[in-house]
């Protein structure tokens, strides 16, 4: 069987190292990995709009930002078909029938689903459409017989819903869709990296963010104030590694080879740890290490983008492109979803012979 990604984020704002931890990277890596037969990764502006009714021109703005942060961190249109999601109608149609093999307390019992509407204030009047989402991910899921969905663990309940869409249409029409599975990043600190605030997520209304857009100056002003450890007033004092944002930062980016470069007092991450918990290690020093280690990532990053910025009309040609290549690969799963629930009516040649005998019948 090919073994086919994708993969996606919704259009709300421009991607931030939350975003780079936890899925982009990664996808990069795969992508270049060679083990994959095909790589689609979608621009989600029709999901983005089902809580954004009101306010279209945000999803508008941020398809080029979304477009741009993927170039820039290496994801290759030559590899990875990268399209907009509503530039794909196979997809809804694909969510209506979906709809049918699902139940509204199985939706509601999605933790993902319950914590936004709590988040957006939802509770008292849901959008039919935002609580329908979980399932237009199934389809953005299954249209292209995805096998390998690499995601955030935020992201588990729906493609365990898919799992289940795929087995009831299966079970009910004949086997017709693949099962997908969930590639959650490798790394602890990658699962959820927290804002600099310290909040548990990383997130644009929080105001909490280090974008990669951001500038080299703008990044060691937010590491430069990141949430530490409060107890841990004099450099000799003992300090905390539980919730100090630039360790945990340092557990998803830093490697050995950079204490060479950065801090050659010591050899790992765990040495810097130990010398922390014990005293006499202030956080000014570990941030300078942070800030270090962040620009070696983020300046290639940023030079990249800002040569895709000369040339937008080109990055408009190639999300066009890869939603045209999309949209093929979803038309034929679509038909073959027809045929399975046996709606395609006009290619089917017995059905139109046996209406007419039965209608003929004795005469
Ligand atoms: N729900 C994802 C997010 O909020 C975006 C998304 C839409 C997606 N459809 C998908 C992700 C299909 C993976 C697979 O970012």
């Amino acid at each position: 069987m090919e073994k086919i990604i994708l993969t996606g984020d919704r259009p709300t704002g421009k991607l931030h190292l939350g975003h780079y931890v936890g899925s982009l990277r990664r996808r990069v890596e795969l992508q270049n990995s060679g083990n994959y037969d095909k790589i689609f990764v979608m621009i989600a502006d029709a999901q983005a709009l089902t809580d954004n009714a009101d306010n279209p021109e945000k999803i508008r703005q941020n398809i080029i930002e979304v477009a741009l942060d993927y170039l820039s961190v290496g994801l290759d249109p030559a590899k990875t078909t990268i399209f907009i999601q509503s530039q794909v109608p196979e997809l809804t149609e694909l969510a209506f029938y979906y709809m049918n093999l699902v139940t509204v307390s199985r939706v509601q019992r999605n933790p993902t689903v319950k914590t936004e509407i709590k988040m957006r204030n939802f509770e008292a009047s849901i959008p039919v459409g935002f609580f329908c989402y979980p399932v237009s991910q199934a389809s953005d899921i299954t249209a292209f017989k995805a096998t390998t969905v690499p995601v955030g663990e935020d992201q588990e309940p729906m493609i365990e819903l898919t799992r289940e869409i795929v087995n009831r249409f299966n079970n009910v029409y004949g086997k017709t869709l693949v099962e997908p599975e969930i590639l959650l990043p490798d790394n602890a600190a990658c699962l959820r990296l927290p804002g600099t605030d310290g909040k548990a997520k990383m997130s644009k209304s929080l105001g909490n963010c280090i974008y990669l857009s951001d500038t080299a100056k703008e990044v060691a002003k937010k590491v430069k104030s990141m949430y530490t450890d409060p107890q841990h007033l004099n450099i000799c004092d003992p300090g905390h590694l539980e919730g100090n944002c630039p360790f945990i930062y340092l557990d998803a980016f830093v490697r050995d080879e950079h204490f060479e470069r950065y801090a050659p007092d010591y050899k790992n991450l765990q040495e810097l740890k130990d010398h922390y918990t014990r005293g006499g290690l202030g956080d000014g020093t570990v941030k300078k290490l942070l800030i270090n280690v962040l620009e070696e990532e983020l300046a290639p990053i940023r030079e990249r983008r800002h040569a895709f910025e000369q040339d937008i009309p080109a990055v408009f040609d190639m999300l066009r492109r890869g939603s045209e290549a999309a949209r093929e690969v979803a038309a034929q799963t679509l038909a073959e979803v027809r045929r399975a629930m046996r709606i395609n009516y006009f290619e089917d040649a017995d059905l139109i012979a046996e209406q007419a005998k039965k209608f003929t019948a004795g005469k």
